[in-house]
């Protein structure tokens, strides 16, 4: 992961490089760092912690110089220490890296062997050593296209020179490298988010180019050394620039403000005058398409999960889900009559990104259904959807799974309307009931008292498990996902029905269970499946939208969500989820919006 950034400037950059940080913590925050170059010496920063910790530091010693990298970083080699933290430099150089260098043990023995001694832990520091050596008898350019050919894995560099005090260079192989331009300012950065502050002219490297800026200048070069030119976008004002407003962190901002975020959505699509689904430009014949393959990671792969059962109960379509990080490596039939979705919040993460490539490799049709638009899956797909979520910066997601499930049930419900396999006013009376969704989002946020009430019930216990079935079953791993990350309790999610061969050895009494059993034809079967976890003494919150008091008996607390067309139950029910995540660990006092050890963008794989 790691977050990166670089200014040539003409006045004093380091203020603007913390604040360029700041908007970078999002892909990792366990050390920062950053190097100035002034008077052809370079001064470095760094520690563990956050950037709130080296913004402290550089108020009692500040770097001064009009040049600049900086660096937050989530450790992959080498624990987060001051030393293992970016820039890394020598006398000569300083890098700061994004990626992993997957053939770094072997460079360092051979530069050992040749008397390099090694002050961290990090494979980055190879790419300074051996920038050192090229750098004895080369210019700064030719020195690091001479460096990157012997690096194997992936990287996103920014390197200052200290004999070379007005360039920087950025390189990128794999790992995301946008170039800024201001007057008297240029930059180069992991996003455009981070930039968006001081330019909204952007270019992005490919991967093998590598681009050399000044204040005045910025020159792009390709993987074969030949200077190339790039297309400047103009990035669009962003009206949503993030801020907490009255909320105790982003994360609570992020849950509460999801019936927006479904108004928004569907506001996009939908035609209201029509009851119409306004999509365009499908990538392939919608009559003639005969499957779809739904990929993600983590939360996006669970809407993936979901949109499954929509797809199939609405389409005649074969439907298969993956996990990106094993679709990419596993022996795949293509076939030119599928439809290879994409789902990313960030539209970064490396190893979706990966399957993404692998799909374009094997010449067949791509949709990425991503919130950042101007992220490389949503650059390298044949046909992007938006989420239009705004930006989400709590490292779990929240409002970008529900704009995600709300994308892929329209295009469920539309694919189905396009090949004539929905009947019109079917179509439309589901496209009515999603209009009524916002509101029934707010009243399912109104259920956060009786979860703070049963939060508590987490503290003490061993773990905990999250049932359903159909719809339900991964709105339960998804339940799960979400109170793992917040609050480093073990919990587990399982299809109701799965319980008897294996995990029901698990009850014991006052495991807490969560039982996710909305009004739907599982409805009896996954109450029947709660009763055998009663009788073992797991304790149960139940949630559901089947007001009969009846059920709630032997119940220890029952979330009651308003009544919903069937297959719009997932939406709701993620609510209680999410809030109950979230208030279990607030209550053990955990870090929100920055759960230990993970990342919001994860560029590596
Ligand atoms: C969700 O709460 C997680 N932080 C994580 O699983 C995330 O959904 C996953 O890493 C995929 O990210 P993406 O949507 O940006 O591709």
């Amino acid at each position: 992961m790691c977050g990166i950034i670089g200014i040539a400037s003409n006045k004093s950059v380091s203020s603007n490089i913390i604040n360029s940080l700041k908007k970078l913590e999002y892909r990792g925050y366990d050390s920062a760092g950053l190097a100035t170059l002034k008077n052809n010496v370079i001064n470095e920063k760094k520690c563990s912690g956050r950037v709130e910790q080296l913004e402290k530091i550089l108020f009692k010693t500040p770097a001064e110089g009009s040049l600049g990298i900086g660096h937050v970083r989530w450790a992959t080699h080498g624990i987060p220490n001051e030393i293992n933290a970016h820039p890394h430099s020598t006398e000569v150089v300083s890098v700061v890296h994004n990626g992993i260098i997957e053939n770094s043990s072997d460079l360092k023995r051979s530069l050992e062997n040749k008397g390099k001694k090694f002050k961290s832990q990090t494979d980055t520091e190879v790419i300074t050593l051996l920038l050192a050596e090229e750098l004895k008898n080369k210019k700064p350019l030719e020195a690091v296209q001479d460096t990157l050919v012997k690096l194997k894995g992936s990287f996103a560099l920014g390197i200052i020179f200290k004999n070379f005090n007005n360039i920087i260079i950025g390189a990128r192989r794999g790992s995301p490298l946008a170039v800024g331009y201001s007057k008297n300012e240029n930059y180069i950065g992991s996003d455009s988010y981070a930039l968006k502050s001081m330019t909204n002219k952007i270019s992005y490297l490919e991967d093998g180019d590598v681009c050399i800026l000044t204040k005045d200048s910025v020159e792009f070069y390709d993987s074969n050394k030949k200077k190339i030119n790039k297309k400047v976008l103009i990035l669009s004002e962003d009206k949503n620039i993030a801020q907490k407003g009255d909320y105790k962190n982003f994360m609570s901002k992020e849950i509460f403000e999801q019936p927006i975020t479904a108004k928004n959505c569907i506001n996009e699509y939908i035609d209201k005058s029509r009851d119409e689904i306004n999509f365009y430009n499908f990538p392939l014949n919608p009559k003639t398409v005969n499957k779809v393959v739904l990929i993600g990671c983590g939360t996006a792969y669970h809407s993936c999960l979901v949109a499954k059962y929509w797809f199939e109960e609405f389409t005649s379509l074969s439907v298969e889900t993956d996990i990106a990080s094993e679709f990419r490596y596993r022996s795949i039939k293509f076939s030119k009559d599928c439809l290879y979705l994409f789902v990313s919040q960030s539209g970064e993460t490396a190893d979706t990104s990966a399957a993404l490539d692998l799909c374009k490799k094997n010449k067949v049709k791509t949709c990425s259904i991503v919130n950042v638009v101007e992220s490389s899956i949503a650059r390298n797909a044949d046909w992007v959807l938006p989420i239009h979520a705004g930006p989400e910066i709590g490292v779990a997601s929240t409002k970008a799974f529900l704009g995600q499930m709300l994308l892929l049930y329209m295009l469920s419900i539309k694919l189905a309307d396009l090949r004539n396999e929905i009947d019109k006013k079917e179509y439309q009376t589901k496209i009515s009931d999603l209009k009524k969704l916002p509101n029934l989002l707010e009243k399912c946020l109104k259920s956060e008292e009786k979860i703070q009430f049963v939060a508590k019930d987490f503290l003490n216990s061993k773990g905990s498990m999250f049932l359903g079935r159909g719809f339900s079953f991964p709105i339960a791993l998804e339940g799960a996902l979400k109170l793992k990350e917040l609050s480093y309790l073990h919990a587990e999610g399982y299809p109701a029905g799965e319980m008897k061969h294996g995990p029901l050895a698990l009850i014991e009494d006052g495991l807490p269970v969560i039982v996710v059993a909305p009004n739907d034809k599982y409805f009896h079967k996954t109450l029947s499946n709660m009763q055998e976890v009663i009788a073992r003494g797991g304790k149960i919150l139940l949630i559901t939208n089947n007001n009969d008091s009846v059920i709630s008996e032997n119940v220890r607390f029952t979330i009651n969500l308003p009544s919903i067309e069937k297959s719009l139950s997932p939406f709701l029910s993620t609510i209680p989820l999410q809030l109950l995540a979230y208030h279990v660990a607030l209550l053990k006092k955990c870090d929100i919006d920055k759960p230990r050890n993970l990342a919001k963008s994860v560029t590596v794989e």
